[in-house]
């Protein structure tokens, strides 16, 4: 019997074997088209060794050294990197080792950026419903998701968080009222209290692909300067060019204080993470205390880093973020076209190759054909990553359908007829 505490006890897993492209394969030979990329990891695409070999050849030379002591080439070029596409703003970038860690690090480096320019009542962080961020407990305290934080409700920070009602799925227009309410929910709150707003460019797992009408990404970053609340774009999920961008905010003028990045950052070669502060962050720092307090032992690994830097290489070399917005629209016709087909699907939303479908819900079983779905497809050889939830509510159905940037022609082809089949046979076992 498997010693590993599984994520599902109940469940059997299949064996993970290797990986080339789009397609995974387990030990019994069955292969799988990625059609999420795992959780919307892999943007370069499984088995490159060029990434491996760059990971080998930092762990061989030194593979950790202490942050407190040391920094690394690796860490140096990555930062360059990121802050070299975020130009003419300077940024700087920090290190971790996932999304979580990214925003428990952004919440403090808020809450020190305050406390450094004298602002000490500042400490509070806003986030939407239907968010999120992460599953450590600051971070799901942030998170607008019941389902993820119900269990834990009573661990939940709830003086430090606060939620607000985002932009509206049902009416994605400049009518909708989300900045009025914003503005009222930050005055109710004592805006001497709040240090920080986080929100994520596109809707991840709480709200597969919604994309806010535009103007309302400007509309937040307004009422943040208006009073001195630090912003936050959260773009673990939508940074390193999954929606065909390198960042997703770039779509809109706004420049945040802080982002957050992760997954795609080093496309699942090795775990990394990263907050990248605007200089006046850096600077309220470096003359303030001259110390930021906080830090993980794996902070800024240097193998993870090199994973990273060979990453961004990759995409640049071969123009990845091109290839991602056209196969994108390619998508979403296709699943335009799916729409027409399908019962099941009640709408299309997304941006570049992050793409979600809004399902039917059966009522009373919140994410339940979401699940069925997605596993279903797995079952069929096709992976897609199911979501639930929205607004103050665990209802809603939604799944992502995002595959790795280099997805070809014949393979966006050859996943929209996979998804075809398992919509068809969900929609037969549900009668929906
Ligand atoms: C938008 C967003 N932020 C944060 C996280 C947390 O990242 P991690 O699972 O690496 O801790 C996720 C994970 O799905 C995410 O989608």
């Amino acid at each position: 019997m498997s010693k590993v505490f599984y994520r599902s006890p109940v469940k059997t897993y299949p064996v993970i074997s290797h990986g080339r492209g789009v397609f995974l394969w387990d030990t019994e030979g069955r292969e799988y088209l990625d059609g999420s990329s795992g959780a919307l990891v892999v943007n370069i695409g499984h088995g490159r060794t060029e990434v491996a070999e760059a990971m080998a050849e930092q762990a061989s030379r030194v593979a950790f050294a202490h942050t407190a002591r040391f920094t690394s080439e690796a860490q140096e070029r990555l930062g360059e990197l990121i802050a070299r596409r975020l130009e003419p703003e300077r940024y700087f970038t920090y290190l971790v080792s996932g999304g979580g860690e990214a925003t428990e690090t952004a919440i403090k480096l808020a809450r020190q950026y305050h406390l450094e320019r004298g602002k000490t009542s500042k400490f509070k962080v806003m986030a939407r419903w239907a968010s999120y961020h992460g599953n450590t407990l600051g971070a799901l305290g942030a998170s607008g998701h019941l389902a993820r934080r119900r269990p834990y409700a009573p661990l939940l920070a709830d003086q430090a968080f606060v939620h607000f009602e985002g932009a509206i799925p049902h009416q994605a227009d400049s009518s909708c009222l989300c900045l009025e309410h914003l503005e009222a929910r930050i005055q109710q709150e004592n805006p001497d209290t709040v240090s920080a707003l986080i929100l994520e460019v596109v809707g991840g797992s709480a709200l597969s692909g919604f994309v806010p009408h535009p103007g309302y990404l400007k509309g937040v970053e307004q009422l943040c300067r208006r009073y001195d609340i630090l912003f936050i774009v959260d773009e673990v999920m939508t940074g390193m060019g999954r929606t065909g961008a390198w960042w997703a905010h770039r779509a809109e003028d706004v420049r945040p204080d802080m982002m957050t990045l992760a997954k795609g950052l080093a496309s699942g070669y090795s775990p990394l993470g990263a907050v990248v502060a605007h200089e006046t962050v850096w600077d309220a720092i470096r003359q303030g205390s001259g110390s930021f307090a906080h830090g993980f032992t794996f902070s800024g690994n240097p193998v993870s880093a090199a994973a990273g830097v060979k990453v961004m290489e990759i995409m640049e070399s071969e123009d990845l973020l091109r290839r991602g917005q056209e196969q994108g629209r390619v998508l979403a016709q296709e699943l335009e076209r799916l729409k027409e087909q399908s019962p099941l699907i009640e709408g299309v939303r997304g941006r570049g190759l992050m793409q979600g479908l809004v399902l039917k819900s059966v009522p009373g079983r919140a994410g339940a054909v979401a699940q069925q779905l997605g596993d279903d497809a797995f079952q069929h050889g096709l992976i897609i990553y199911p979501g639930s939830g929205s607004s103050h509510t665990t209802e809603g159905d939604h799944v992502l359908v995002a595959p790795p940037l280099t997805v070809s022609r014949d393979e966006m082809t050859e996943l929209c007829e996979r998804l075809a089949a398992s919509l068809s046979r969900v929609q037969e076992r549900l009668s929906l």
